[in-house]
């Protein structure tokens, strides 16, 4: 890894499996920023026990996630893939950032005012201090960009504010982080039901799973919301037809979309046909995926290798930055 490049650092939480939106959205991002820059991307195993205190099926979520994003393109190779869980180190810088994090802005995070909402019983210390959490993620490897949504924003902002604080009170260590996306827009990817986006907690057959085999993709596809059809010629199409165009932007190819587009400026639009044309691309572009994660998650050598391999990447720079922080602090006694 060159020194000159900017650092990337993002994190991935271990639930739930990986849909259509996450690959046009986040993981096509992380595969092109591999080739450009110095990258660190983490499961965020230790963040999910702050709402799933039950670990039963931590294991193998988290070789779920491996196994999908390397399916998808991330090159354990070229870029530091790794588990929170093993850069101890990332505790540490926490407990230190936890004390330059005040209660009242922890509270007002919209983040956990959804989540004390949504799960009144478990608001425990761990909740309060997510994005504290995440700062040491981001912080301890020095990155200036980072991969995340919309959503993830105000984790951001507080993780410069930390980095700021610790700068001011003890020395220039940290440098700001910044959200990053090559396309400014984040592409959006309908739910098949013609409501919002597809989406992990929204209905599971509007989403489709990089992990669906070919009968449930067809499934799914075939049952997006359509119509009797156009009633006049070159109308405008209505928001849930314009989402059927849009999945076949991904995966079908021009001249296939040109032709459904003209029948329906036409009026002579099947929509039958066109969801069938359209299950039949989504399997060709799914499948091969899918079975690449399968053969991954039973490959347990490997998985090891990787994780083993993205440990001591991610220690090397971590063990860098903690060496700088315990100094800045004065915690060096001799
Ligand atoms: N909070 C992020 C999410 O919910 C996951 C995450 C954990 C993360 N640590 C991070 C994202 C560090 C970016 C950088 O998706």
């Amino acid at each position: 890894m060159s020194e000159k490049k900017q650092i990337v650092m993002s994190g991935i939480r271990p639930t739930g499996y990986l849909h259509l939106g996450n690959y046009f959205g986040a993981i096509r991002n992380y595969v092109k920023m591999q080739d450009d820059f110095t990258c660190y991307f983490m499961v965020a195993d230790l963040h999910s026990l702050t709402t799933h205190p039950d670990t039963k099926e931590l294991k193998s979520n988290v070789h779920r996630v491996l196994a999908e994003n390397i399916a998808c393109g991330l090159d354990p190779d070229k870029v530091a893939f790794y588990c929170q869980s093993h850069v101890h180190e990332t505790a540490e810088l926490y407990l230190y950032l936890n004390m330059l994090a005040y209660k009242g802005e922890l509270e007002k995070t919209a983040t956990f005012k959804d989540k004390v909402r949504f799960n009144p019983e478990n608001v425990n210390a761990g909740l309060l201090t997510y994005p504290v959490l995440q700062a040491a993620d981001i912080l301890i490897h020095r990155a200036t960009y980072v991969p995340v949504g919309k959503d993830q924003e105000q984790h951001l902002e507080m993780s410069r504010n930390y980095a700021n604080r610790f700068n001011h009170r003890y020395a220039e260590v940290f440098p700001e982080p910044h959200a990053f996306n090559y396309n400014q827009e984040l592409i959006r990817i309908p739910s098949l039901d013609g409501t919002g986006k597809m989406s992990k907690s929204e209905n599971h057959m509007a989403t489709l799973y990089l992990a669906d085999e070919d009968e449930q993709i067809r499934k799914k596809v075939m049952k997006a919301k359509t119509d009797s059809g156009p009633v006049e010629q070159n109308a405008p199409k209505p928001d849930y037809i314009e989402n059927v165009f849009s999945l076949m932007k991904l995966v079908s190819a021009p001249d296939v979309i040109l032709k459904f587009d003209e029948d329906y400026n036409k009026c002579t639009i099947r929509y039958g046909d066109m969801k069938k044309q359209l299950a039949e691309d989504m399997v060709q572009f799914i499948a091969p995926i899918r079975e690449k994660i399968n053969g991954i998650l039973h490959n347990p050598v490997y998985l090891k290798d990787v994780m083993e391999k993205g440990a001591a990447k991610a220690n090397e720079s971590a063990n860098a930055t903690m060496k700088e922080v315990r100094a800045a602090m004065g915690l060096n006694y001799y």
